[in-house]
């Protein structure tokens, strides 16, 4: 259960050995959390649709700190086999960051539905399974902390074409706020990041300097203080803006 609010608790939690999964890590913000988070000195799970193409991160680890194990955010089943690994390897689940997503365009008159559907699949309920796999874990280390990556787009929508990408980050956002009541009493606190433009693969097409996007880096700090907050101080949304467009 909760530690009593009568004890004073840290500015931060201490980051050393807990264990934290992490979604997506092959690359882009995933891998730049996977780097943060190893040299804060988690124990860290990486759940990866192909461990064997997966690079060494600069700060090595040794087995005993570190699994690489198969997960697709699509398959059902995937996310259970991998929580149920990183607890044997680890003893203990402190963190899950979803982060695994996938943007196509879809709009209203335009757009394959098969897309829609493998959007909804990976952006919001391939998280809601990772989450609920995690979740008895996430109870009993009594600071849990399940972050989602999520998106601007999960809080506004600035065009038709990305209708689709909307709906399923506007899904993830009311999944973390619920688990933000379910969690509470055990200690959990959850968090949403929702960056605008990230210079990563996912914004290849854009037509934006790359140099004004955020660096994926910077969401990983951001995570990594997400993650770190300690229970009286919880952050449910944490909007991040490239561009001056709206208040959040
Ligand atoms: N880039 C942006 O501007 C931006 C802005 C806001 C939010 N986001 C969100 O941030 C997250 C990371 O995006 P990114 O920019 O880093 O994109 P990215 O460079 O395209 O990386 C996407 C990651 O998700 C993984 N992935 C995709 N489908 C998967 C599945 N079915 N199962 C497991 N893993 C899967 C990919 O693995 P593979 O290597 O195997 O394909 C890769 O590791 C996404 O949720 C995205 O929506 C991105």
């Amino acid at each position: 259960m909760e530690p009593s609010v009568l004890m004073p608790l840290p500015a931060l939690l201490k980051t050393r050995d807990r264990v934290v999964l992490i979604s997506g890590a092959s690359r882009g913000i995933g891998r730049a959390v996977a780097e943060k988070l190893a040299a804060q000195g988690y124990r860290v799970s990486l759940g990866l649709r192909d461990p064997k193409a997966f690079k060494p991160l600069k700060t090595k680890l040794p087995a005993s700190r570190l699994l690489t194990h198969p997960y697709d955010a699509r398959a059902a089943g995937s996310a259970e086999s991998w929580v149920a690994a990183t607890a044997k390897r680890f003893g203990r689940i402190d963190a899950v960051v979803a982060n695994a997503g996938i943007s196509y365009r879809f709009s209203i008159e335009t757009g394959d539905e098969a897309e829609l559907d493998a959007m909804w699949e990976t952006n919001a309920k391939g998280p809601m399974r990772l989450f609920r796999a995690a979740w008895p874990y996430l109870k009993k280390s009594g600071t849990g902390r399940a972050v989602a990556v999520a998106s601007l787009s999960a809080k506004r929508v600035k065009s038709a074409d990305f209708a689709g990408y909307a709906m399923s980050k506007y899904a993830l956002l009311a999944l973390t706020h619920s688990l933000r009541f379910a969690g509470w009493d055990y200690g959990i606190r959850s968090s949403a990041i929702c960056p605008g433009y990230v210079a990563t693969d996912m914004t290849a097409h854009v037509k934006l300097d790359r140099a004004r996007m955020i660096r994926p880096e910077t969401v990983a700090e951001i995570v990594a203080l997400a993650l770190s907050l300690p229970n009286n101080a919880s952050s449910v949304e944490i909007p991040v803006n490239a561009l001056l467009e709206h208040s959040y």
